[in-house]
């Protein structure tokens, strides 16, 4: 048996191989501590759990769901991305449901593009987008995220013939693994590109409701004109701490979810539908903005006290504003040595910034989202390391 060339000659997976380095040190008894995955630990909001358990018991939520999401999650959607970003969607045709925008990212690219097409994606970046155009026979062409480009892709600098190649342009904002974020006037200048390429852009908003401070930033369909290629995935994950339900959506252009839903109706049957119901009750309780505030106040917590253990080690990272994540240059530049180092000398684990593309080299990203315990221990042995 041989397994097809695209699973042969793929990179492992960054965070499945980090899982594994964290068990074997801990089988052979290390105490790590693990700043790798971006993961929330603290549970969601209770009524999260009253919904499901009473959705879960009806009779009729066991059989298949809606191939596109369920009505009400998708008017649910649509109704928060009015309250949350003031953008109007269609329900029926700016709106599909997904299971996870892990996978939705995935069947978009494979209803988009094809061998021959180039994908436009960041560097470093949430390695499923690149998999995914490769996968699917596409080049993804990385966009290097730079300090000095406030982590914001230079369009400018896409050759000429790269970008008439090029049937897609991935953002991600609020970045990650960067924690940068973008402006409207960067939203104006990415549709423009998708315009003068014809072009489909898509950001990927995962991270669009963990803001530790300053105003919550806006979502790229508010700058979209009629007609633009434009599509969001908005993920329940990181704003609701339920990363295992697996329920996100993506909203937009109704030409590019067309192809979205197709793809996805040859290949799952959707999300089980007391997820996508409980999801809806969450997204339409305004309520809950007081629990992402204090989720998002614990993060800043934390982050505050990564950022005095970090300064302490002699490191300089930037400080985030958003996502579970810092993003801190290394010494040297050698990311891949300073992690085994730190991993080697005081037990925590870091993600080498060369994971997420080769112009994350010279950085490594740090996750917030484990118990503050444990982040206070991880922040003790972090300052006193000599980088
Ligand atoms: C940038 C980014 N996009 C998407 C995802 C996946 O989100 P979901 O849980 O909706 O699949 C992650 C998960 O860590 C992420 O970091």
């Amino acid at each position: 048996m041989q397994l097809a060339g695209r699973i042969r000659n793929a990179p492992p997976y960054p965070f499945a191989a980090l899982n594994q380095t964290v068990a074997s040190l801990r089988a052979q008894g290390r105490r790590v501590i693990s700043l790798g995955v971006g993961d929330p630990d603290t549970p969601p909001p209770a009524r999260a759990y009253v919904e499901l358990r009473s959705w879960a018991e009806r009779a009729e939520m066991h059989r298949y769901p809606d191939y596109a999401g369920a009505g009400a999650y998708r008017a649910a959607v649509a109704a928060y991305y009015r309250r949350r970003f003031g953008v109007a969607l269609d329900p029926e045709r700016e709106v599909v449901g997904l299971i996870g925008s892990k996978e939705g990212l995935a069947h978009l690219m494979w209803a988009l593009v094809e061998e021959g097409d180039a994908v436009l994606v960041p560097d470093p970046a949430y390695p499923v987008y690149a998999a995914q155009a490769r996968f699917a026979g596409a080049e993804p062409v990385p966009l290097p995220l730079l300090p000095a480009q406030r982590f914001l892709p230079d369009l400018d600098a896409v050759p000429a013939d790269v970008a008439a190649r090029a049937r897609v342009l991935v953002l991600c904002y609020p970045n990650a693994p960067t924690a940068a974020l973008a402006d409207g006037e960067f939203f104006r200048r990415a549709l423009a590109f998708g315009r003068r390429h014809d072009l489909v852009v898509v950001n990927d908003a995962a991270y669009a409701d963990v803001i530790l401070e300053g105003e919550r930033p806006p979502s790229l369909l508010a700058f979209a004109q009629p007609g633009d290629m434009a599509v969001e995935f908005y993920s329940l994950s990181k704003t609701y701490h339920v990363t295992g339900w697996r329920l996100a959506a993506a909203v937009g252009a109704p030409a590019v979810l067309d192809g979205l839903r197709a793809m996805k109706e040859n290949t799952d049957s959707g999300q089980w539908t007391p997820l996508q119901m409980a999801g809806a009750a969450l997204l339409e309780d305004a309520s809950l903005d007081a629990y992402v505030a204090r989720e998002n106040e614990r993060l800043r917590a934390r982050r505050d006290r990564l950022m005095a253990a970090l300064t302490a080690a002699g490191l300089n990272p930037s400080l985030p504003r958003a996502t579970l994540y810092v993003w801190c240059p290394v010494p040297d530049g050698d990311d891949a040595a300073f992690a085994q180092r730190l991993l080697t000398e005081t037990g925590v684990l870091v993600t080498p910034g060369r994971a997420f593309g080769a112009a994350g080299a010279g950085f490594v990203r740090l996750s917030l989202s484990v118990p503050d315990d444990e982040l206070a221990e991880a922040c003790d042995r972090i300052a006193s390391f000599s980088p």
